[in-house]
């Protein structure tokens, strides 16, 4: 059963305020109830302040990333210190500033083949870490996502084949418009989450927010639209600029 939810917030100050707050709760829940935090990174641009809000000496407290799991719901296929790189923005804004042991963060080995074998390697690291069945998908605590304005989220952008694997936990999915691979959890992966926080700012991404909450239902071309838990909690933050068509 999904539990849709929306809150608009007047600035991305205080949807990241609230956000790290969520953050925090959701692992101390998930520490008491099985032992650790699991949770998965979004990339690109809107998640970094939240990430540096993460880090700040203040909050630490508040916070045990020693039983904290780090994933990343996507990546670019590029080295893992290349400016694209996602994993790069979070060991930018976080990882370097909070104390985490090197193996509480689960990176792709972007290095170590193609972009199948890459992607074949996560899955494998998903399926021992979660201790998987055959057919079974990790469930996740928590998996931040955010959106494009063309409607993607995490590396599922409209048409690709990414949108259609119902199998692989993690796939490698070739982006056309960026004439380059991604890496990509797939969409049975993501809506296996106890709780999909979507992170979502900015003018340019209210037609989107529009069409996703409010349109047709079409997820080939708004594959935001995919994303229902089976039995989670589903949480868009948006800011008030990316909801003002709403
Ligand atoms: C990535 C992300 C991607 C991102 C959206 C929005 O690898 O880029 O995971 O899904 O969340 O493209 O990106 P911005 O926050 O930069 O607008």
């Amino acid at each position: 059963m999904t539990e849709r939810e929306i809150k608009v917030f007047s600035s991305i100050e205080l949807l990241n305020e609230f956000a790290r707050n969520e953050i925090a709760n959701l692992c101390a829940k998930a520490i008491a109830k099985h032992g650790q935090f699991t949770i998965a990174l979004s990339g690109g641009s809107t998640p970094q302040k939240l990430y540096a809000l993460l880090a700040e000496e203040n909050f630490q407290s508040q916070i045990n990333w020693l039983k904290t799991r780090f994933f990343f719901g996507d990546e670019r296929f590029v080295a893992p210190d290349s400016d694209e790189s996602n994993f790069q923005m979070a060991r930018e804004t976080l990882f370097s500033k909070i104390k985490i042991p090197q193996e509480n963060i689960h990176l792709f080995l972007t290095e170590e083949g193609n972009a199948k074998t890459v992607a074949e390697k996560m899955e494998n690291e998903l399926r021992e870490f979660f201790h998987l069945k055959e057919n079974e998908f990790p469930r996740f605590d928590l998996i931040l996502l955010g959106m494009g304005a063309d409607a993607h989220t995490a590396s599922l952008f409209p048409a690709t084949s990414a949108l259609k694997e119902t199998k692989r936990l993690v796939t490698e999915n070739y982006v056309e418009k960026f004439e380059a691979f991604r890496l990509t959890f797939t969409l049975p992966t993501i809506n296996h989450a106890r709780n999909i926080f979507f992170i979502i700012a900015g003018e340019d991404k209210a037609k989107a927010v529009r069409e996703v909450l409010q349109g047709e239902y079409n997820p080939e071309k708004f594959p935001a639209q995919f994303i229902k838990p089976e039995n989670g909690k589903l949480l868009f933050l948006l800011d008030a600029k990316a909801a003002r068509f709403l």
